[in-house]
């Protein structure tokens, strides 16, 4: 097969450990088919689907129906998260049993409205996962915190987008990943932060990794690159929880991945309707927007402003996400053969996203009409081209594969484990109802 890569960059095919596909349940959003797609015209080689459809991935039966779901339409690669929650503490075996990259665990409320475990349900369900070594990813908000500001602030009538951002101060976020950290550390549990949105919630992070816990972070292109100000400028649009925030908190988070205290780059990829996003009601939950096609183009840009180096880039794509996840090197690396899935890219290329052009069903993001450098020209999955020439193969759907298989994950010693809990625990193991 001959192609033309004359003047292109090769890098490993980006590794986005966060995206809402929305199949089974919401498809008028996104489907596996769609999602995997805009996937691939943005270099993304390995998605890492959220549990938050519907039904919820929270047994086995939701889990399989969403694997046959997925490679009868995927593009690329994928991992399939399932919701670790009160209820389903006692449905780990039969998870990692039918495939799971990891478990995903929502402190806080977001669309899909799952349930958010008591502290006392997470440090159960953190001792039950740990001895597994799959890795906890947390939306790590505090519901009570948010509950309270939010009826403070329909109570004074507020109704503009910016309510959102104020109902979800920082603190919402570093109370969660402050109170996960010990947990985590009390358990000997993998957890990983997902869209760390605040120079605040680096403290408990840092301060974790310190302490030798085994905790990561992620943090998105919109918290390195919008600002409060953009309120005014999107409206609803730009509502995504965690928040945008206050523009001076870009400076520490792009630090924070320069010194390694944040881990990767993810997109929380969370497709919603035009109609949907531009609802009168502020606090509806169709928060988010879509990020996988652009998340490439955008850091891109900020290479070639030499904001950092390229192989930074690569880290914290590719290398860091595959690595975290037990698949490095059979992902996130750069390798011809039957392995090798690659993003060939044009670093000169200066172009507009827009919107209209996505090829996710969402058509509705706050980079519509921003300038960037950087274009991903091919994008091949295990030595097969899915986009060549920016155009989608014909015969790619359904080629992509659940990465669950390749991983390879230690099993950690716990910390901090009680006797006593332990002693209770092996006495009557958690999750199994009394
Ligand atoms: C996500 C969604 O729509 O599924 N929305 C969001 O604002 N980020 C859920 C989530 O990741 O919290
Ligand atoms: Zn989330
Ligand atoms: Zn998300």
């Amino acid at each position: 097969e001959t192609f033309d890569a004359q003047g292109l960059h090769i890098l490993p095919g980006a590794i986005d450990v966060h995206v809402h596909f929305r199949d089974p349940g919401y498809t008028h959003k996104e489907d596996f088919e769609s999602g995997t797609a805009s996937a691939a015209f943005g270099g993304v080689t390995t998605v890492f689907d959220m549990p938050n459809t519907l039904p919820t991935v929270a047994d086995a039966a939701s889990l399989s129906a969403k694997h046959a779901i997925a490679s009868a339409k995927a593009h690329v690669d994928y991992g399939l998260y399932a919701v670790l929650g009160e209820d389903s503490i006692g449905k780990v075996p039969e998870l990692i049993e039918a495939g799971i990259i990891g478990f995903k665990l929502y402190m806080g409320n977001t669309f899909g409205r799952i349930p958010s475990p008591s502290t006392g349900a997470m440090l159960e369900a953190f001792e039950v996962v740990a001895p597994t070594g799959k890795r906890v990813s947390l939306h790590a908000e505090t519901n009570s915190i948010m509950e309270r500001r939010q009826a403070q602030l329909t109570a004074a009538g507020r109704t503009d987008a910016l309510a959102h951002l104020a109902s979800r101060p920082a603190v919402v976020a570093v109370e969660a990943v402050a109170r996960a950290a010990i947990l985590a550390e009390w358990t000997g549990a993998r957890i990983h932060i997902l869209h760390i949105s605040s120079a605040a919630e680096l403290g408990p992070l840092r301060d974790a990794k310190a302490r030798g816990v085994d905790i990561t972070g992620e943090t998105c292109p919109h918290y390195l690159m919008l600002g409060a100000e953009d309120y005014a400028r999107w409206g609803g649009i730009i509502r995504v929880n965690p928040p945008v925030r206050e523009a001076a908190n870009q400076g520490p988070l792009w630090a924070a991945l320069a010194d390694g205290t944040i881990d990767m780059i993810a997109t929380d990829h969370a497709p919603h309707t035009p109609e949907e996003k531009t609802r009168a009601d502020i606090w509806s939950v169709d928060c988010g927007f879509p990020g996988v096609e652009t998340q490439m183009p955008l850091m891109l840009t900020e290479v070639a402003n030499g904001r950092y180096c390229l192989t930074d880039y690569v880290r914290w794509s590719a290398v860091n996400p595959a690595k975290v996840w037990g698949l490095y090197p059979r992902k996130g690396v750069i390798q011809v053969g039957a392995d090798a899935d690659l993003a060939f890219v044009d670093l000169e290329r200066a172009w507009t996203l827009r919107d209209g052009e996505l090829h996710s069903r969402s058509k509705v993001s706050p980079w519509d009409g921003r300038a960037v450098k950087g274009l991903p020209v091919h994008t091949m999955v295990r030595g097969r081209f899915v986009v060549k020439d920016r155009a989608l193969m014909a015969d790619t759907k359904g080629f992509g594969r659940s990465v669950h298989a390749l991983q390879q994950m230690p099993v950690p010693q716990p910390r901090h484990l009680d006797e006593t809990i332990a002693a209770a625990v092996a006495a009557s193991p958690p999750g199994v109802a009394a």
